[in-house]
Formats: structure tokens, sequence, C-alpha cells
């Protein structure tokens, strides 16, 4: 490809002037030993690093950063690093969701305030990745995406055990009476061996398997192990594709168009992803301005099959997927299957996302299935609407068990997560396996950060005889490491004034995932009457500042979960100077 003319670039707003405001932003710049030339004319590529000691599967980002840099530099280009609010899924509470849209708030200002003619997204961890997007997309400047990749297979007595996966398998054991607290504990430090993301086709790698099907990655980017030498590889090569991009001018708005959205929701089906991606990207395609809704999940993805048989709902990990080929073989499987409906769309290297896989091998057909061998005949999530939840809630059907999909049953009402702790261990609690478990006050205002608590646990005497799955029904999310029969995203949420709020006890639920149906079997009538008589539980105790924000200006899950004044793109239009 021959190299596209030099253009004026953003930065040199910045550094390009021989007058008092250019002397300012260079001679500052200066104290970190950056001699005259790195100013005359190089594309400044800004690093956006979520590395952070408390979010441990970013932990090792400073190392791929100096990958990207080497790259960037080598194509002629001056890297900036800079850190962004890092959302750590496994130690932030009240829940990481909380402050994903503050990281994208970071994100954004950040990009638009600095000299930066591109940026480099470092991201791994659950909600670092939608973040990072959302921000960058409310700038549209050339942005490419480098995942911080999994970790590698985790070991347990001489098995291998998943991220998140396993913990809630050994904890239904616990709570069974099958294994001690004792084995349960030693699994901790196996789990969890190298640097890296859960190693399971959880939130991150599902967002990991996102931002590739939508073109916004290098091929690859997806699964290669943290640890594996190819990372770093990918990451150098990434650092030197973004200084193309600039002269390029290969905005991220002409990657993220709504035939990549219609790629990424039929390989979230056939990767057996997160419906955590359904709120995601929505949240990022609102920041583009590309129209999705929550129904496209059907339209759109209804038919694909899983065939990645990856934890939580198949067998192997994300060490194993990227040995047998990545996501590059599922694509090319898909492509022969006429299942990936836009061939042409663009991505980051600039050719089309089928011209990067229509060669790419598949290595082992256990772990990504053939076409009339898959894990779910059809693995898109499942869109629910009725009179439970008129603005939608979703399932995942790869992660559920078939005989519940269709199910109707009596309520067992939680009004909120700790009345649900205090009431499901009660032995006395009226309940069988046939009950609908019902949660509230778990949505994005009611928690608030619509947290990861819609897969509750079965009450621990139905496990002890041997239950393992019951339908559930919230406005909560789940982890994507998580499986059973699980409603979630209701909306709107109860804490909303949603018609879940006004469920109750001995209520009968009729669920119909094929049909996409979940309906309260009550009258109209009745439900008007109650919801007349709701007293509005009093919203949570918000701890004041950001997360008052937050319960005053977040959207519906069926919206993404952004705050309404941050959808949109907003450009990147240089700013006044500061001084
Ligand atoms: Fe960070 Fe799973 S907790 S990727
Ligand atoms: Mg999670």
């Amino acid at each position: 490809m021959s190299t596209p003319p030099k253009r004026v670039l953003r930065s040199a707003a910045w550094f390009g002037a021989a007058d008092k405001n250019g002397f300012m932003y260079r001679s500052w710049m200066k104290n970190q030993g950056i001699p005259d030339h790195e100013f005359q004319g190089k594309p400044i590529i800004g690093i956006c690093n979520t590395w952070s000691e408390l979010t441990p599967c970013n932990a090792h980002f400073r190392k791929i950063a100096e990958h990207v840099k080497r790259g960037i530099s080598e194509a002629g280009g001056f890297p900036v690093e800079f850190p962004v609010f890092s959302n750590g899924e496994s130690n932030l509470r009240p829940t990481a969701m909380l402050t994903r849209n503050l990281a994208s708030m970071d994100v954004e200002e950040s990009i638009r305030g600095n000299p930066m003619d591109a940026v480099v997204l470092l991201v791994g961890c659950d909600k670092t990745t939608p973040a990072l997007l959302m921000g960058a997309a409310s700038c549209d400047i050339p942005t490419i995406v480098v995942t911080g990749g999994p970790m590698l297979n985790g070991k347990h007595e001489g098995r291998d055990i998943g991220s998140g996966t396993v913990v809630w398998q050994l904890h239904e054991a616990v709570k069974a009476g099958k294994i001690s607290l004792n084995e349960f504990m030693s699994a901790e430090a196996g789990m969890s061996r190298s640097a890296g993301t859960c190693n399971t086709m959880g939130t991150a790698s599902t967002m990991a398997c996102m931002a590739e099907a939508l073109g916004t990655s290098l091929p690859h980017n997806a699964a290669i192990p943290a640890v594996d030498a190819r990372r770093y590889v990918l990451a150098h090569m990434s650092g030197m594709r973004i200084v193309d991009m600039v002269w390029e001018d290969l905005k991220l708005s002409k990657i993220l168009t709504r035939e990549a959205f219609e790629n990424a929701i039929r390989v979230n089906a056939a990767v057996g992803g997160s419906t955590n991606a359904a709120i995601h990207l929505k949240a990022i395609a609102a920041r583009i301005g590309v129209p999705l809704e929550l129904d496209d999940w059907t339209t759109v993805g209804k038919g694909t099959p899983t065939l990645v048989d990856l934890q939580p709902s198949g067998r192997f990990l994300m060490e194993d997927f990227y040995y047998a080929g990545g996501l590059p073989a599922v694509l090319r499987r898909m492509g022969e299957g006429g299942l990936l409906p836009h061939k042409d769309a663009l991505t980051v290297n600039g050719k089309s996302i089928w011209e990067n896989v229509l060669d790419a091998p598949i290595h082992n057909p256990e772990v990504i299935r053939p076409l009339d061998k898959p894990l779910v005949a059809d693995g898109s999530i499942c869109v629910l609407r009725g009179n439970l939840a008129p603005r939608g809630a979703v399932l995942k059907p790869s992660a559920a068990t078939p005989a519940l999909m269709k199910h109707r049953g009596k309520a067992v009402v939680f009004e909120d997560i700790d009345h649900y702790k205090a009431r499901i261990g009660d032995p006395d609690l009226e309940i069988d396996a046939d009950s609908v478990m019902v949660l509230k006050n778990c949505g994005p205002k009611g928690y608030p950060g619509m947290a990861e608590v819609g897969n509750m646990g079965l009450p621990p005497k139905l496990l002890a005889q041997g239950i393992t799955d019951m339908v559930r029904i919230s406005d909560a999310r789940m982890s994507g490491t998580a499986y059973g029969t699980v409603v979630l995203h209701v909306a709107p949420e109860a804490a909303a004034g949603g018609p879940l709020a006004i469920v109750r006890d001995g209520d009968w639920i009729a669920l119909d995932s094929y049909a996409g149906k979940l309906d309260l079997e009550i009258s109209e009538a009745e439900i008007a009457q109650r919801q007349a008589e709701l007293q509005a539980k009093p919203a949570a105790p918000a701890k004041g500042g950001y997360q008052q924000l937050y319960i005053d200006r977040v959207l519906q899950a069926d919206e993404g979960c952004d705050f309404d004044f941050l959808v949109g793109c907003r450009g990147a239009e240089v700013p006044r100077h500061s001084h």
C-alpha cells in the first residue's frame, strides 16, 4: 500500500507553533528528556493505559505499553502514555459497572484535551474495554484496541479450571455439602496462576472478541494468552499500525459502523459470549451515533449457533481457544456458513474482516466446532418482553438449561440483595425446583451500578437435593463466567418503577425464551392497583458525589446504562488554549 500524503496533524495545534503557546507546550514536555525533532511533524500517539495493581487482570500493562511504544517509534510516531481510571472487576465494590461511565469520561476528556493524533486503548478486565471504547467513540480519532490477553488455563488437582466459573461450581458444591471449605479455598491459587484476564468466555474475553469482531483490533487480539510472547508482538504491530492510521485518517467512525455491530452480535452468539455485551455494545454504538436496539439481538442474531466450546457454556478455556485458531478461525467458519452478515466491514488494518480471516486455520474442531456440530443450535442472546419487562430483558441460552427455557412457576420474591441473603438459607423458605426466584432493586439505580448478582445461588436445601438450576429473574446483570437459566436486565428496573417491583410471593410467572415472552400472570387491573399502592422503596443510600450523579442520570439497561448526557459523539476539535 502506498503511503498517503502527510496531513496537518491535530497535535500541531500544540507543538507546531513558534510562539508563546508552542514554547509552553514543548518546554514542559522537554523535562522528560524529549529532543526537538520529536515535535517536528511526528504523529503523537496516546497510549491510554488502564494499568493498576488493583486491577490484577491489567497489572502487566506497563510491559504491553513498552511494546506498543516500540512499534510506534519504529513507524515514525511519538508515543505518550497516560493513565485513566482502571475498573477492576474483582476488587471494586459495590460493582465495577458503577464506574464504567466515569472511566469513559476520563478517557474522552483525556483524548480531547491533549495533544494526540490517535490513541491506543490498553484494555483487559471487563469494564475497561467498553469504558475506553465509549470514551474514544465520543472523540472519534484513529483508535486501535490492544487487549491484555487471558490468563493461562487454571490448574487444580490435575484438571483445568476456569476463572469465575469454578468459583460458582465449587461454592455450590460447598453449599450442597459435597466438598469442604478447605477444599474450596485450595483452588484459589491455581485458578489465577498467570498475568491476564479471566480465562473463561466471561465478559473480559467476550468484550475482547467484540473488539476484534467490530474491527477495532488486529486479528488474534482477543485470544493470545497474556504471557505468550505473541501478545507482545501484537502490541508492537498495533503500535506500528496506529501511526499509519493517522496518515490514512482512519477514524473510529469508519470502523464502528452499523455493519460492524451486526457482525459483533452474530459473533457473540458464536462464541457463547456474555450477556453484558448487550449493554456495552449499545453504549458504544450510542456514543458513535450508530442506531442499535435491544431487539437487534433477536433480528440480527437469531439462529446463530454457538461454535466455541468454552466455559461457562461449554468445556474449554481461552488458552485452548487461541491454540485452536482463535477468533479468526471462528469468523472464517461463520463466513463460510453464511453467518457473517457483513464480510466487507472495514477493520483497523485497512482490510475487511473477511480478508483478514479467509485463510485462517482451524486446529481443533472440539474447541471450535463445525457448523453441523454446534454446542448450541441457536446461541443468540434471547430478548424477552412482556408485562414483566416492557422494555426488555435478556437470557443467555448457551448457559441455560434447555428444559427451563420455557417454564411456568410461582414467584419467590426477594425485595433486594440483603433480603435474598437473609432468606435464602432459611430451611423453612417455601420454595421448590419449579419456583421462579425473583430479585428486585439490583438494577442500575437500585444497587446502584447493576451488580452481577442476577445468578443468585440456589437455596442450599435444594442444592443438597441435587437441584442444579432454577429460573431466576432480576434487574441485575450476571458475571459472564456464570451460568443458569437466568433472566437479566429487566427494564425498567424495580427502583425506576418497573413492574418487577409489584411481583409478590406466589404470583405465577411464565417464561418462554423461544417466543421471547416474560409475563406476570395477573390481570391488568391487578397490575394497575398494585402499581398505585406501590410504596417506592427508599432509594439506595448513595455515598454522595459520583454515586448520586450515577443514580440521577443513568439510563436503563436497554439503553446501555450510559449517562443521558454522555450519549453521542462530540468529536475532537482542538479546544482553546489554556493560557
Ligand atoms: Fe478481570 Fe475477570 S476479573 S477479567
Ligand atoms: Mg464480571
